[in-house]
């Protein structure tokens, strides 16, 4: 073959691989030690592609980065591919058709058999369309334990809610800070969900996230449920930092005794290089009602024009959910994968509890999945202002919850 045709068909070639070869702005809010470990198992897999990951990290939670997402989705400047809670956080821009359908992807990778629990489909789907891959389920329900703080405190490391609360003085004189607590809304909020299942119960859990009954929510075993969550309100006196990871941080440096928060705590500890069981102790359900709530996240894909974006797109999709991706990520995450035909013997102690849950069935809806954006705002403005204002009493806090319960939607 003559130099001239084989530089032309290496040309040719270049030129149909360069057609091909796509890069995608991804945007998430996975900024900690532990995310950042987690999403670049995401972008390592899409580069070995002949794609590429342009990494849109954006710093700050959720409650940062979601109006920053939809906004640009809304204003036509929509990135490629973005993280959002899977649930209703995309209800409005699915329902406005700004969103790819990836029912194609979903269907030859047979996405209904494989992810586990279905509900996690569910959310993700509308009038049968799938509009996003569900990638991993976070629990926000544990207690993460430090075993140097109980140490310093002279008291074994407790083994639910109830006997952390008893520690609280024996670490106070010990200078620990009995529970880290970062002060965004979000995490407040969290914490009222984790105490909500440990001491109320799921059944009062299911009737006021599922069913919005005002009468569960005025019950007086709600009222036990606000007790225990001025009792948590107290406990967490000088715990003065913001993020979540800062304050997994005073965990892990053994400054306090214990976090309520969830899984993704987990990659905070590994990348401290902490091992479960040995420096950590986590709690599901904080150690009284053992259950995973299908919290987690998901990828959704804005609508572009154009066919060779798209293309990638889908293909981002499917490496997301295949089985050697799922366990890279949700290794790396501390979340566990949405689907049960992987390899998890790397799994640690806490990955392992909750395994071991989600396979007995013992699975709540997360509440991220159970009120609109305006209900949840609600909910949460009420939880920051009574965790931040010890004047607000439980009986007020309760009057108001009833409130907003009624109205929830
Ligand atoms: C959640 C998300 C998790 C975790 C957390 C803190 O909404 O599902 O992946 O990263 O935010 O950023």
């Amino acid at each position: 073959m003559k130099l001239t045709t084989k530089l032309l068909s290496a040309t040719a070639i270049l030129a149909a691989s360069s057609v091909s070869a796509v890069e995608l702005e991804v945007t998430h809010w996975w900024t900690s030690g532990g995310e950042a470990a987690a999403v670049s198992e995401f972008a390592k897999a899409f580069d070995a592609t002949e794609h590429s990951w342009l990494d849109g990290a954006i710093a700050g939670s959720g409650g940062t980065a979601r109006p920053i997402i939809i906004s640009r989705i809304l204003g036509g400047d929509p990135m490629h591919a973005t993280q959002l809670n899977h649930g209703r956080q995309a209800e409005e821009l699915v329902e406005a058709g700004l969103m790819l359908d990836l029912t194609d992807v979903a269907e030859a990778g047979g996405w209904a058999d494989i992810v586990n629990p279905s509900r996690l489909l569910d959310g993700c789907t509308l009038d049968g369309k799938i509009y996003c891959v569900p990638v991993n389920i976070h629990s926000p329900q544990w207690l993460w334990l430090s075993h140097e703080a109980f140490a310093k405190a002279g008291v074994d490391v407790p083994s639910d809610w109830f006997e952390f609360v008893e520690s609280a003085d024996a670490l106070r004189a010990a200078d620990v800070i009995p529970l880290a607590m970062g002060q965004q809304a979000w995490q407040t909020s969290l914490a009222f969900g984790a105490i909500m299942v440990a001491v109320g119960g799921t059944e009062l859990y299911i009737d006021v996230l599922t069913n919005k009954s005002a009468e569960a929510a005025a019950s007086e075993n709600m009222t036990a449920v606000f007790r225990a969550y001025a009792d948590a309100r107290a406990l967490s006196d000088g715990s003065n930092v913001q993020d979540w990871n800062q304050a997994t941080n005073l965990v892990i440096t053994g400054m306090a005794g214990g976090q309520i928060h969830g899984d993704w705590a987990q990659g905070e500890f590994q990348v401290a290089g902490q091992v479960a069981g040995e420096d950590y102790t986590c709690l599901p359900g904080l150690g009284v009602n053992e259950i995973i709530a299908t919290g987690g996240d998901a990828f959704y894909f804005p609508k572009q024009d154009d066919p060779a974006i798209e293309a990638a797109q889908k293909e981002l999709a499917a490496l997301m959910i295949s089985p050697e991706v799922q366990v890279a990520f949700n290794l790396k995450k501390g979340s566990l994968p949405i689907r049960g035909d992987v390899d998890l013997s790397a799994a640690n102690d806490c990955m392992k509890k909750g395994l071991e849950i989600l396979a007995a069935g013992n699975v709540l809806p997360d509440g991220v999945n159970a009120y609109s954006a305006d209900t949840a705002g609600q909910l949460e403005d009420l939880m920051v202002e009574f965790w931040n204002d010890q004047s607000i009493t439980v009986e007020d806090a309760q009057a108001r919850y009833v409130g907003i319960i009624e109205s929830a939607d």
